[in-house]
């Protein structure tokens, strides 16, 4: 896949040393994108660099951050605008689950997810607002989950992080409404990543939900596809956007049958 209109446009990419990040890194590449990779697995990003730019002779950077710290994420930012000037597209994708029941979490696992999925990306977003504002152009592309729309049994602290994403970012399009910067939501289902590993360690939900998980390359293109362009919201798959909106009509029907249907964990 080839999206000539991002060819020499500057890409952000959080969590890009694995899944969906990575996937999405290899297509902007494609597309002739310079790209700034970022992650805590320096090795992992380094490899990627050398991979894209071999490929498809593009400029990589790559960075490390651990988004969950926010001095970190200013500082690696203020880098990344004085090396490359302006950021025309940023994706928050770094992020992680852990299913448990709400009375097993551990306040360390609470306070994890929502510092990784929820903090970190309001600050690298707000890293970027003021130049984007200021140029009246970009967009800022969140990755969520169903999860953010439909809340599962073990999922309560993952599901608050998503939701809480969805708010935020749905605040955030009405603010940049008038800048010419577009806000994109991405939920998707099961992706088969390795996400699962911290996610899920009895491998029960990967079992039960294998026949319908999504392809990381898929999910990608669709990302890809929406980048410069007015996109709201990508929901996948389809039928799973649809019980979200069963949802929010019977939400009392949907939770007495849900409670077992959607308990896949
Ligand atoms: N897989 C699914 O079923 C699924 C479904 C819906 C939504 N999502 C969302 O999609 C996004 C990507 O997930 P994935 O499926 O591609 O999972 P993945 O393969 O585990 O990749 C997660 C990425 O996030 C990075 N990351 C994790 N913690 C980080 C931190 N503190 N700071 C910086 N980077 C961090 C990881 O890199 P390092 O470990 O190197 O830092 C990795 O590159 C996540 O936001 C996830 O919630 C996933």
């Amino acid at each position: 896949m080839v999206k000539e209109q991002l060819k020499a446009k500057n890409i952000v990419i959080t969590g890009a040393s694995g899944g969906i990040g990575a996937e999405i890194a290899r297509l902007c590449a494609a597309s002739k994108a310079n790209l700034v990779l970022l992650a805590r697995s320096i090795d992992k990003l380094k490899r990627l660099k050398a991979e894209l730019e071999a490929k498809y002779q593009v400029r990589v950077d790559v960075f490390q951050l651990d988004v969950s710290d926010t001095d970190q994420v200013q500082k690696v930012f203020r880098e990344i605008l004085a090396r490359i000037g302006d950021i025309d597209i940023l994706v928050n994708n770094a992020g992680f689950g852990i299913f448990r029941e709400a009375h097993e979490a551990s306040m360390d696992e609470m306070k994890r997810m929502f510092k990784v999925n929820v903090i970190g990306l309001m600050a690298c977003t707000s890293m970027v607002l003021p130049k984007m504002r200021e140029r009246r152009f970009g967009q800022i592309i969140n990755i969520a989950s169903q999860a953010g729309k439909i809340a599962t049994p073990k999922s309560s602290v993952y599901s608050a992080t998503k939701h809480a994403v969805l708010g935020y970012s749905n605040a955030l399009r009405m603010e940049l409404s008038d800048y010419n910067i577009q806000v994109t939501t991405v939920n998707p289902g099961p992706i088969a990543t390795n996400f699962f590993d911290i996610a899920d360690e009895q491998g029960t939900y990967v079992k039960n939900v294998q026949r319908f998980m999504l392809k990381p390359e898929f999910v990608a293109r669709k990302v890809v596809g929406s980048m410069l362009t007015r996109t709201r919201e990508i929901n996948l798959p389809r039928w799973m956007n649809l019980g979200s909106v069963v949802y929010v009509l019977f939400p009392r029907l949907f939770e007495r049958i849900g409670k077992r249907m959607l308990n896949k964990k």
